[in-house]
């Protein structure tokens, strides 16, 4: 069903993705990744070891036994990560005490400016358990690839090292092992969200 509604309006959010820009060039094109998450044709997610915002090392260990939202951005995008962070803190709060068995995570593809310390300032404005994770480029490049994020830098005007970033904006949902269930398209409402995880919840 994830799955489904992704393909309507999945597409088209990927088409309005800019090509990959020289410099920090991602292995691969939006159109492979999209192939692969709507296909199911790799496996998405996996260990990761990143700094969450308190400054803490984080791996995927540390939330075992609880459902995963994964959600991959960046503080400064202007419209789309703050909508979906905001849907994500909806659900969370609609899930009342069961929340406590689902962890969000935000994961930035801008590691070198969304330092532990901006993360803090940036994550509880979308929900007080909302954890932000940052790392090195090669940390953080490594889990985007595990999760088949396409994300790239686009430098922006002509101010010096001003840019923004190209990103895909799924917000996936891993069960209590840490295993892919599916994904949530951008845009997905925060009692849609409900909708989906509760079942899983009962499992
Ligand atoms: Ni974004």
């Amino acid at each position: 069903m994830i799955l489904r509604a992704a393909s309507r309006v999945g597409i088209g959010l990927w088409l309005m993705l800019a090509p990959a820009c020289a410099g920090d060039a991602p292995a691969r094109s939006p159109a492979e990744v999209m192939d692969i998450l709507m296909w199911n044709r790799e496996p998405v997610g996996g260990p990761f070891e990143l700094v969450d915002h308190t400054g803490h090392i984080s791996t995927e260990r540390d939330f075992r036994g609880k459902l995963m939202l994964v959600y991959f951005g960046f503080t400064y995008c202007p419209d789309v990560c703050p909508t979906d962070l905001q849907a994500i803190g909806l659900a969370m709060d609609r899930l009342g005490s069961d929340a406590d068995n689902v962890q969000p995570l935000f994961i930035t593809v801008d590691p070198e400016r969304d330092t532990p310390q901006h993360l803090a300032d940036y994550v509880p404005l979308f929900h007080p358990r909302l954890i932000g994770l940052t790392g090195s480029p090669d940390a953080i490049r490594k889990a985007a690839d595990a999760y088949k994020v396409y994300s790239a830098k686009v430098p922006l005007g002509k101010d010096r090292g001003d840019y923004t970033v190209d990103h895909t904006a799924f917000i996936y949902l891993m069960d209590r092992n840490g295993d892919y269930l599916g994904f949530f398209p951008p845009g997905t409402s925060a009692d849609r969200m409900v909708e989906i995880i509760r079942p899983h919840l009962a499992k």
